[in-house]
């Protein structure tokens, strides 16, 4: 085992959390991470709930440069909570975070990258994500497709069934080291292209990350129907 890799077996990872989108598909007054959910904003629930785990060693939250609902918290369990500006897309405040992130950490280091809107990660399965994709040299929480997957043809009919076999779903967080992923996403937006996860940047630089399969209750908020069903799962702890 490479002395870097033991070193990583050992130790507590950042996180950054892109928080700078506007909920456009929610469509509240107040973007959907500053909603209430189980009594408190969707992004303090989702920060404490990373910030408790013990292999987390603090938080780098991206937000909108004319956020106005920060709370201006600097602290969560003990961990530093440190903010940013985010940019345009997910891609661009994920960049900027790790960025900021440049003189906490070194080349190699891994570093977990989490969406606000996803308040009901298990613990668990971060813990199995770090574990696995350390020795894998990165990896991403993912959900295997269960539905049957229809082609749709312009006028919205089913022209074909699509295979599901080797279909998965892409969740967060995604662990990568420091280095490979601020120069993977540096890459795509060099060329233009939005990614729309931190896997897929690493793809297109010949990455290979790890699938490791999470539960399907760490659901994305982009709906109000997904806030109560948010709302629900925390209530029974996901
Ligand atoms: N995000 C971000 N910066 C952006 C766009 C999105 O930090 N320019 C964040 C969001 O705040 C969210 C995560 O990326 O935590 C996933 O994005 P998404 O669910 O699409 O949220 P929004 O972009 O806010 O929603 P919508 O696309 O409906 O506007
Ligand atoms: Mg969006």
């Amino acid at each position: 085992m490479a002395n870097t890799e033991r070193a990583a077996r050992e130790s507590a990872f950042w996180c950054v959390v892109p928080a700078a989108g506007r909920g456009t598909r929610f469509g509240a007054g107040v973007p959907k991470q500053y909603l209430p959910l189980a009594g408190k904003p969707l992004l303090l629930c989702t920060l404490e709930r990373l910030a408790a785990h013990p292999r987390i060693a603090g938080l780098m939250v991206a937000l909108a440069a004319d956020d106005a609902h920060w709370p201006g918290t600097v602290s969560l369990h003990g961990k530093p909570v440190l903010t940013c500006h985010g940019g345009g897309e997910r891609a661009d405040s994920v960049l900027a975070g790790l960025r900021a992130l440049d003189g906490r950490m070194s080349h190699d280091d891994f570093v977990l990258v989490h969406d606000a809107a996803r308040p009901c990660v298990r613990a668990e399965d971060v813990s199995r994500l770090i574990e696995l994709g350390i020795a894998a040299g990165g990896a991403l929480l993912a959900a295997p497709l269960r539905d049957t997957l229809k082609r749709a043809d312009a006028q919205g009919f089913s022209i074909a069934t699509e295979p599901r076999e080797a279909r998965w779903r892409a969740l967060t967080p995604q662990l990568f080291r420091h280095g490979a992923l601020v120069a993977a996403l540096e890459a795509t937006q060099a060329a233009g292209v939005v990614v729309t996860d931190e896997a897929m940047a690493m793809e297109r630089a010949g990455h290979r990350p790890l699938l490791v399969e999470g539960a399907e209750s760490n659901i994305k908020v982009t709906t109000p129907a997904d806030m109560a069903l948010a709302e629900f799962l925390l209530g029974r702890e996901c």
